[in-house]
């Protein structure tokens, strides 16, 4: 769409619209003299850019400001505010004007609420306000445009504009910062700013609460040290100046027809987003620092950070957010309150002892005190006898500590190992009950809704094994690393794919090339078709994976959009697709050991999808082809074209026929709405896969139709598993693994949703965490090989292909 064209249309509208008004008919983006600004009345850029006028926060705040924001993007983004910490309540009697004296002034029924508060030195009944296509409100002149008396860029909020000048005034000393909003809906000043450095050397810091806690490092005059990809060149650039009055930096983007800002983020965040217009919402290409756990004290006394959780802070158990709303609106600086108070400043006679809560897997709150305790159990005592001793750990050392813990991470289950990465929380006796009573009920409804409601329901007695170590101590989460997406540029693309000349595959809706970076790195790039099916596919991709960060899901490097251009950059992978590794002849087959942690890295990549980022993501396509390995044989699920993304509060989603067949749960089939089980199953078909190195549905030589997964229940319900193993693994396989695997597998491809478990408790089996029973047979499956002739001639029309 040409952008430029449909923003002078706009304005041209907006100018009809106005030499009818009554006000600002003169020019519809100045202020004049005579002229104010009140209830939903605005003016807008020249271009049609930008637009100011009064506005509310969120959806529930009460409270007005005047504020510059995007004229045509529908996700309001506010650029500006004026009065951040001075909010007004009724727009009707506020109006902004250009007082006598020359400033631009809100008013409130007649009382000043704000104002640019210069001092003029001439008599200036003649100043003007302009908002410019740059997004800067400018004081000047009337007749002299070149002059400004004041101009909004030089009174920043949260957001850095393009062209906007960020730094410092050597003569005054005046540095100028953005300091982030207080929550999601109070824009007034809150803990967080970005600004140079006031001390005069060329590089920005984030500040909390005016303690630094992060830089950009230097400038060296092509880049900041510690954000080369952002710096480089490759679409943001930098131009600084330096003298004996000011030290400072601009930007640009090098594509200019972008839409992008930088913001101080209430996260801490500093964030570069940019606005995508195929999917309308603006995405982050750039997040500094990259790990929001890194900020201090981000999550408030007694909350933890995980990368893997949105919101990244959550209270620790037995506690509660200190202010739920202000924690709803991700202001975790109140951090978290205990819901019952410690029993030791008790002074009942008989008062309950407080007890010890194991969390694991968790990064400890730095400056302990360390005791000379030998044991644990000294330990644990010593930490008792304090009433101010809050928790302790004990690793060979013991370390306690006394009053609010702070900075406290959450890692990946089964990261640590051994008693590093264990903290003992004290917490009053009665707490500690409730959450051991809420962690086994968690579970219990999980396993029975996967066994009742069925009707031919057995009553199955499923033992609980309780580890609190997993036996599989796996990799940390992958740290994301540098900005997260970049922007490519098409020729750079063109250049790193030598013209899209190495074809590694194709996937749904393109084409996949390999890819090299200037830098060595090798990608694998995917060019998508130029039809409204690959624009929605894409969209699918970025606005997916783009957020969703884990290490079992293939890493999305970059996109890049430009003109019908379409391309997603990742991480390359050397050994292909599991399909390839299965199916194909190869002279190394793949060992049980590694097809295990396939299936289990597999299993842990999804349940991440469903449970554990901002939105619940249904993949809707999980078969061999589109399980990628790595140089370790390590899985990462790839191919989100067919993602689908709902909210937490989703019900079903009612959908059209996705998916490859012979992977599709049956409610594909029959038109149901579908759910994460969907997932499940096809995850149960591709196990059965792993575990025989078969396809499921082959036609022999002479033209009979075996469907494997029918043979495979029913040996599996017969515990003849070893009959399922690959035949070329010669029966070397973990036979507790195998039985796990093989039972989980059925179990995932039971007709019910109801009766197939979630993707965590998959992993949890797959662990040995949670023991499972003899799955039933399913009965679909019957009647999929009766109607198995329709079956394949459909599966013969795609070619096998997605749909
Ligand atoms: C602006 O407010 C007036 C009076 O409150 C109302 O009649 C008018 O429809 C509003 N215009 C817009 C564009 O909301
Ligand atoms: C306001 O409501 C809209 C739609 O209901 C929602 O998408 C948006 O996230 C809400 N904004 C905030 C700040 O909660
Ligand atoms: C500005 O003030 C001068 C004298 O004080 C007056 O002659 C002139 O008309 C005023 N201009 C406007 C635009 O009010
Ligand atoms: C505009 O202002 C500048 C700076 O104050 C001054 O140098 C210039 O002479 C003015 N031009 C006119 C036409 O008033
Ligand atoms: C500025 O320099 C002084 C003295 O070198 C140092 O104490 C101070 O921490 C510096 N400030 C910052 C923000 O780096
Ligand atoms: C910020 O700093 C001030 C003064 O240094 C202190 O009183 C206040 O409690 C701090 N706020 C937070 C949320 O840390
Ligand atoms: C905060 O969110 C939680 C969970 O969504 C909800 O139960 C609670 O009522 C919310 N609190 C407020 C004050 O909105
Ligand atoms: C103190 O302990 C007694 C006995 O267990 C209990 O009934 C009482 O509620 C406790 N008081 C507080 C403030 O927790
Ligand atoms: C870790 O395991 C616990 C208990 O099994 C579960 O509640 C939690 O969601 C898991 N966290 C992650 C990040 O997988």
């Amino acid at each position: 769409m040409d952008h430029w064209s449909k923003s002078c249309f706009l304005t041209l509208v907006f100018l009809i619209h106005f030499s009818f008004s009554s006000h600002l008919s003169k020019a519809a983006d100045t202020l004049y003299p005579d002229r104010s600004l009140s209830g939903n009345q605005t003016i807008v850029s020249q271009g049609g850019i930008f637009e100011l006028g009064f506005f509310t926060p969120g959806n529930n705040s009460k409270n007005f400001y005047i504020g510059i924001w995007y004229k045509q993007i529908p996700v309001r983004a506010v650029v500006w505010i004026a009065n951040r910490d001075h909010p007004i309540s009724d727009t009707g009697a506020s109006e902004l004007k250009i007082s006598e004296d020359g400033n631009l002034v809100l008013a409130q029924s007649g009382i000043p609420v704000w104002s640019s508060n210069l001092i003029m030195t001439t008599s200036t009944n003649s100043t003007v306000a302009v908002l410019l296509d740059t997004g800067n409100l400018v004081l000047r002149y009337g007749s002299n445009s070149s002059a400004a008396l004041w101009q909004s860029f030089d009174h920043p909020t949260d957001t850095w504009l393009p062209r906007q000048k960020l730094g410092l005034n050597r003569i005054s000393g005046e540095n100028q910062l953005l300091i982030s909003w207080r929550n999601l809906e109070d824009p007034s000043t809150g803990l967080f700013s970005h600004g140079i450095d006031p001390n005069g050397t060329d590089q920005y810091f984030l500040w909390r609460n005016g303690t630094k806690y992060w830089t950009t490092g230097l400038w060296n005059g092509k880049i900041f040290a510690n954000i080369p990809d952002m710096s480089s060149g490759n679409y943001l650039s930098y131009v600084h100046v330096s003298n004996e009055r000011e030290n400072y930096f601009t930007y640009t983007f090098r594509d200019t027809s972008t839409i992008s800002r930088l913001v101080m983020d209430v996260t801490g965040q500093a964030k570069i987003l940019k606005w995508i217009e195929s999917s309308q919402e603006w995405l982050w290409v750039c997040l500094l620092p990259s790990d929001p756990c890194s900020v201090p004290s981000l999550c408030g006394a007694f909350g933890s950070c995980s990368l893997e959780t949105v919101p990244f802070c959550s209270c620790l158990e037995g506690f509660e957010p200190q202010s739920s709303t202000d924690w709803n609106l991700s202001d975790w600086s109140g951090g978290c309150v205990r819901r019952t108070p410690l029993q030791c400043f008790n002074s009942s006679v008989n008062r309950e002892k407080d007890e010890f809560l194991m969390i694991s897997d968790v990064q400890p709150p730095t400056n302990p005190q360390y005791l000379g305790a030998g044991t644990a159990e000294e330990c644990e005592s010593a930490c008792l006898r304090s009433c101010f001793c809050t928790a302790y750990s004990y690793s060979g050392t013991c370390s306690i500590w006394n009053g609010d813990l702070y900075d406290l991470k959450k890692l990946s289950n089964g990261s640590s190992t051994g008693d590093s990465g264990v903290l003992y929380l004290r917490l009053a006796a009665s707490d500690l009950r409730s959450e051991n009573s809420q962690r086994v009920h968690g579970i219990i409804p999980i396993i029975i809704g996967a066994v009742a409601g069925s009707a031919v329901c057995l009553v199955v007695a499923v033992a609980l094994i309780w580890k609190f170590q997993s036996k599989h101590p796996t990799g940390v989460s992958e740290e994301i690393k540098g900005c997260s997406l970049v922007l490519f540029r098409y020729k750079d693309l063109v250049k790193a794919t030598n013209r899209f000349s190495e074809k590694l595959g194709a996937g749904s809706f393109g084409t996949v090339f390999k890819g090299t970076l200037p830098d060595s790195t090798l990608v694998a790039v995917k060019r998508l078709e130029r039809t409204g099916q690959g624009e929605k596919q894409f969209r699918a991709e970025v606005s997916t994976i783009g957020q969703a960060r884990h290490v079992n899901l293939v890493g999305l490097r970059g996109f890049c959009s430009e003109g019908s251009e379409r391309l997603l950059v990742y991480d390359y992978m050397p050994n292909g697709s599991l399909g390839s590794q299965l199916f194909q002849k190869k002279s190394k087959i793949v060992d049980w050991t590694a097809r295990f942690q396939i299936a289990l890295g597999t299993a842990r990549g999804l349940a991440y999808l469903h449970g554990h980022c901002r939105d619940c993501i249904i993949h809707c396509d999980i078969k061999p082809e589109n399980i990628l390995l790595d140089s370790e044989f390590s899985p990462k699920v790839a191919d989100f074209g067919m993602a689908k993304l709902i909210g937490r509060e989703f019900s079903r989603v009612l959908t059209t026929m996705r998916g490859t067949l012979g992977y599709l749960a049956p409610e594909w089939i029959s038109g149901l709405a579908i759910t994460p089980k969907a997932d499940v199953y096809s995850y149960g078909m591709m196990l059965l896969e792993v575990i025989s190195g078969r396809r499921n549905a082959e036609v022999s030589e002479d033209g009979n139709v075996t469907f494997f997964p029918i043979w495979a229940a029913s040996k599996i319900n017969k515990d003849e598993i070893l009959s399922l193993l690959d035949h070329r693994l010669e029966g070397k396989a973990n036979v507790d693994e195998l039985r796990r695997a093989c039972r989980v597998a059925v179990w995932c491809i039971q007709d019910e949703e109801s009766h197939r478990p979630t993707m965590s408790l998959v992993v949890q089996i797959l662990e040995g965490v949670v023991e499972v029973n003899t799955p039933p047979i399913p009965k679909q499956l019957y009647n999929l090989v009766e109607n198995r002739e329709d079956m394949l001639s459909s599966e013969a029309t795609f070619g096998g292909q997605t749909l």
